[in-house]
C-alpha cells in the first residue's frame, strides 16, 4: 500500500500539469539523455580522438555541450525543472494555510506519539542554508513562521515528480524508507535494531518506511531544515507513528556515544557540502554501538561508475540546475572515506543496488567501530554481531564501553 497524505493533494489543473511535467521528465531523463550518450560515443569522442587527444571529461565537455543533442537535453532539463516548481507551487500555496492549521492543532507534546525538537539557533552549515537545492524555491532551510510547512509541501511535491521522473519506483510517502529497509535486510539478514538514526531525514520519506519495516524500534531523524521536519512530524503524528525528529547537523547530532545500533541515510550525501562528508562519517562511527550497522543509500553517480557523457551532464546540473554538491560526492570514493573515518576495513562496503537507468542506488556503510574481532567472515560476522546485540539488550547500549 502506498502511504499518502491528505495534507498535500494536487487537484484539477494542478494534477494535470504535474502529470504533464512527469511525462516530460521521463522523456528527458530517458530518450533525450540517451541521444546525448549516443552522440558523445559516436561523434564527439571520435572527433576528439582524431585530434590526438584522450576523450576525457575535460576534453569532451566543451564539444559535447555544443552539440544540438546536448543543448536540447539541457533546455528541456532546465525548463522541465522550472515547470515542475511552478506546478508544485500552485498546490503548495493552496494548501499551506490548512497544513499550518493542522500542525498548530496537534495535541500537546506529552500526548504525541513521537516528538519534534527545533533549534532556531542551530548553525546551519554553509552553503546548505542559502542554497536552492534542485532549485526548490527558497530552499529547504528557509522558514517563514512557527507553523510553516511550505518547505515540506514543496519537497513532497517534487518527490512525486522528480524521483519517479528519474526512474525511481514508488511515489508513496515512505517509498524511500521501504527501499532502504529492504536493502539493509538483504545485506544484513536477521538484523534486529533497537534504536535507529536517520541522518538528513528531511520530511521523513526515509524515516517512515524504516519505522514501518522495523516496527517497535525507537527511531530518530535529524535534519537542518525546520519546515521539512515540521511536515515529517505532522505526518508521523497523524499516522500515529512514533518518530523523534530533531533539527541538528548530521555532523554533530548531540546523541551519546554508541546510542544507535543502526545509523542510516537516504540521499543525504549528494546533497550536503562535500567538506562535511568526513565529519558526518565520523559522527556515524561515534553514535554507532559496537557491532551495529551503518548503511547509507544515495544516487549512483560516482564517476568511476558513469560514462563520460553522464559525468558531463551532471557537471552541467551542478552549474545550472541547483545541484551544487553532486560532483563532490560523485568524485568521492565512499569506501575509502568510511575507512578514513575510522571504520574497520573488513566491514566497510560501497556497492550498487538495482539496475542502471532503473533508479539504481549507491549503497555504502560498515559495522560499528570496535567490532573487528567479530569480522571473521561475511556471514559469521552478521550473526555474531547480532547475538551480541541480543546479549546487550538488557545492558546500557548508550555506553558500550568502546569509545
Ligand atoms: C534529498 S534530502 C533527503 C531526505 C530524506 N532522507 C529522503 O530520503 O527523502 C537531503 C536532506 O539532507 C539534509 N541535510 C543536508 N545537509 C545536512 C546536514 N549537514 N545535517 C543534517 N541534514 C542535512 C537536507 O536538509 C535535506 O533534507
Amino acid at each position: 500500500m502506498q502511504l499518502q497524505t491528505s495534507v498535500y493533494e494536487p487537484v484539477g489543473d494542478e494534477k494535470l500539469r504535474q502529470d504533464f511535467v512527469l511525462g516530460v521528465k521521463l522523456l528527458v531523463n530517458g530518450r533525450v539523455q540517451n541521444v546525448v550518450r549516443e552522440v558523445c560515443q559516436q561523434e564527439t569522442a571520435p572527433a576528439v580522438k582524431a585530434l590526438g587527444r584522450e576523450p576525457s571529461r575535460a576534453a569532451l565537455a566543451v564539444p559535447l555541450s555544443q552539440t544540438l543533442a546536448f543543448r536540447q537535453w539541457a533546455a528541456l532539463t532546465h525548463s522541465s525543472q522550472s515547470m515542475m516548481w511552478r506546478a508544485i507551487e500552485a498546490t503548495t500555496q493552496r494548501v499551506a494555510n490548512a497544513a499550518a492549521q493542522r500542525f498548530a492543532a496537534l495535541p500537546p507534546a506529552a500526548q504525541r506519539a513521537g516528538s519534534l525538537e527545533l533549534d532556531p539557533r542551530l548553525d546551519i552549515p554553509h552553503p546548505i542554508g542559502d542554497t536552492e537545492i534542485h532549485r526548490q524555491p527558497v530552499g529547504y532551510v528557509s522558514d517563514g513562521s512557527p507553523n510553516d510547512l511550505t518547505a515540506g509541501l514543496r519537497y513532497l511535491g517534487s518527490g512525486q515528480i522528480y524521483s519517479p521522473g528519474k526512474g525511481a519506483s514508488g511515489a508513496g510517502l515512505d517509498a524511500r524508507g521501504l527501499q532502504l529497509a529492504k536493502l539493509i535486510k538483504e545485506r544484513f539478514a536477521g538484523i534486529k535494531p533497537k534504536r535507529i538514526l536517520d541522518l538528513g531525514c528531511g520530511m521523513g520519506m526515509s524515516t517512515h518506511g524504516m519505522a514501518r519495516e522495523f516496527p517497535g524500534v525507537e527511531i530518530h531523524g535529524v535534519d537542518v531544515a525546520p519546515g521539512l521536519l515540521r511536515f515529517g512530524h505532522l505526518f508521523a503524528e497523524e499516522q500515529g507513528t512514533p518518530i523523534h525528529y530533531k533539527q541538528r547537523d548530521a555532523a554533530t547530532t548531540g546523541y551519546p556515544d554508541g546510542y544507535f545500533d543502526l545509523v542510516v541515510s537516504s540521499i543525504l550525501f549528494h546533497e550536503t557540502n562535500h567538506d562535511k562528508l568526513p565529519a558526518v562519517l565520523r559522527e556515524c562511527r561515534r553514535v554507532l554501538a559496537s557491532g551495529g550497522v551503518m548503511f547509507h543509500l544515495d544516487v549512483a553517480t560516482q564517476v568511476a561508475h558513469q560514462s563520460v557523457a553522464d559525468q558531463i551532464m551532471n557537471e552541467w546540473q551542478v552549474r545550472w540546475n541547483g545541484e551544487p554538491f553532486w560532483m563532490g560526492f560523485a568524485e568521492t570514493d565512499m569506501k575509502k572515506s568510511i575507512i578514513a573515518a575510522g571504520f574497520d576495513s573488513t566491514s566497510a562496503f560501497a556497492d550498487y543496488a538495482g539496475k542502471p537507468g532503473g533508479g539504481q542506488r549507491h549503497i555504502f556503510g560498515a559495522r560499528g567501530y570496535g567490532d573487528s574481532r567479530l569480522l571473521a567472515g561475511p556471514n559469521r560476522h552478521a550473526n555474531r554481531a547480532f547475538e551480541r546485540f541480543e546479549h546487550d539488550a538488557g545492558a546500557d547500549v548508550t555506553n558500550p564501553g568502546h569509545a
